[in-house]
């Protein structure tokens, strides 16, 4: 088994051995095993000919590399889409028994929609004679990105396809005939880039399965919270044909206020005794991809998250995250924990002196009780020069990530910047944060905020600081645990 010790190797996320990787692929889980594809160039550490690299996990924790699992051919290249379980060989290819069938976008000349199956719970594919399924618009020249899901009430497929900066809807009864439904997104949501990449799913809202809506997840090229790259969503109702969002059209609401979540998409056929919509997203953002500073790869996935929908303290309803349960197997030494401790501006050392990490999470519980503005400095070494602070600002009401001094080596004008998502009026602030050698994801007030940002501070930056900048907090709780490297379990 490999032990990855390269500089900036996440610990704790998926990465490719070799090579280049964006978006998540085809997720689906079969037969007690989750199957992560993604876009994956074997031949560099660039983006370049795409085709679906494979892993497979029995907890979505540990990974293990699998062969290529679709190349090139006369149609073009292999770029992003989805996988679902024909239970009931809707599509004929498993002779009456079922499979699994990816929906991926051929790109060669236009972009036209393709499958391809597997009867060997995804070890090997074939693909489908007859493709591709949609062939190219002439005049839709981002015709991509197939997301497909089972619509329960109308007992049928139904995909998801972005198309310039809209959403079209197709309809199938066998994977293989489509015909066109709808389309969404006229003026809807930001638009400063092109659509790519949807999802689309039924949720509960606060847990009652009589309650639900429907998300439909749309990741835009260009012009996202934090620049470049990034999700958003819209909540609404989907009838099998249309998507109708409740959202006032001036209002955008992003998935994740940091600069690298993009291309997300969920797990299809979680079994509904686990009940859970799990996401994933490519760690990064077109901004400055082809230029990170790792070498034997390039690219790395977010670690999975479950996707709720929860009435927000001011009343909507929003997308609420948290990372899956299973990160408890991978938290090891406890490094630090208090409780019920006021810290003032004026205490000297800082409480975190002590303590060193590198790969690691933080639960935190702080109550204001007066206008203050404090936070953790994270990968931190004086001597390097570095360090990450993860913040709330009283003053400016907002939560924040700035990451101006969390590289080694400069790369990119777009890289050094503070993100940051509005918090207001609440005098407690919770967080949950992950670190990884090249990355940080900061989960605030029960996952209503997140902000994930790539960092890149050299190995040696594993120091930490609690800071309070004017007046007191009183920390109901904080507690640092060191977390397990996924390839050495
Ligand atoms: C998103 C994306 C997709 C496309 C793929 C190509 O990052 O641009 O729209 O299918 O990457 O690699």
């Amino acid at each position: 088994k490999k032990y990855y010790t390269e500089e900036y190797r996440p610990q704790f996320h998926f990465s490719p051995e070799k090579n280049w990787m964006n978006d998540p692929n085809g997720m689906v889980y079969y037969e007690g095993e989750y199957h992560l594809f993604y876009q994956h160039n074997p031949h560099g550490t660039e983006w370049g000919p795409m085709y679906w690299g494979h892993a497979i996990s029995k907890d979505m924790i540990e990974w293990e590399h699998r062969p290529i699992a679709l190349e090139p051919d006369e149609l073009g290249t292999i770029f992003s889409g989805s996988a679902v379980v024909d239970w009931n060989d809707t599509s004929g290819f498993f002779d009456g028994g079922h499979g699994l069938v990816a929906i991926f976008t051929h790109n060669g000349e236009g972009q036209k929609q393709s499958i391809a199956y597997s009867k060997d719970k995804g070890r090997t594919w074939e693909k489908y004679e007859g493709n591709p399924v949609i062939p190219s618009d002439p005049d839709i020249r981002d015709f991509r990105d197939p997301k497909v899901l089972w619509h329960d009430k109308t007992e049928k497929w139904v995909m998801a396809l972005a198309a310039g900066k809209k959403i079209m809807f197709y309809g199938s009864d066998n994977l293989i005939d489509w015909e066109f439904l709808s389309e969404f997104g006229e003026g809807a949501g930001a638009q400063g880039g092109v659509w790519e990449c949807p999802d689309l799913f039924e949720l509960p809202i606060d847990g009652d399965p009589n309650n639900t809506k429907w998300v439909l997840q749309v990741d835009i090229g260009d012009g996202a919270i934090a620049g470049g790259s990034g999700a958003q969503y819209f909540i609404g109702e989907f009838d099998g044909t249309s998507f109708v969002s409740d959202d006032n059209p001036e209002d955008i609401n992003w998935l994740d206020y940091g600069a690298d979540f993009y291309a997300a998409q969920s797990f299809s056929d979680i079994p509904s005794e686990d009940g859970r919509r799990i996401m994933i997203a490519w760690m990064n953002n077109w901004l400055y991809a082809n230029r990170i500073p790792t070498e034997e790869w390039r690219g790395a996935a977010s670690f999975p998250r479950v996707i709720e929908l929860k009435t927000s303290k001011k009343g909507d309803i929003k997308v609420f995250q948290k990372p899956i349960k299973e990160l408890d197997t991978i938290t090891k030494t406890e490094l630090f924990k208090i409780e019920n401790q006021v810290v003032k501006a004026s205490d000297i050392p800082n409480i975190l002196e002590d303590v060193e990490a590198d790969v690691f999470q933080l639960t935190a519980e702080i109550v204001m009780e007066e206008p203050v503005n404090f936070g953790f400095k994270v990968r931190k070494s004086e001597e390097e020069g570095e360090e990450t602070v993860i913040g709330y600002s009283h003053s400016e009401q907002e939560l924040f990530v700035k990451r101006t001094q969390s590289d080694d080596d400069y790369f990119s004008p777009y890289f050094n910047g503070r993100h940051t998502v509005s918090i207001e009026d609440e005098n407690i602030i919770k967080i949950h944060i992950l670190v990884d050698k090249s990355s940080i994801e900061v989960f605030a007030q029960n996952g209503e905020f997140v902000i994930t940002d790539l960092i890149f501070p050299s190995g040696k930056s594993k120091g930490l600081e609690f800071y309070v900048e004017n007046g007191e907090v009183l920390i109901n709780s904080l507690e640092i645990k060191s977390l397990q490297s996924i390839w050495k379990k």
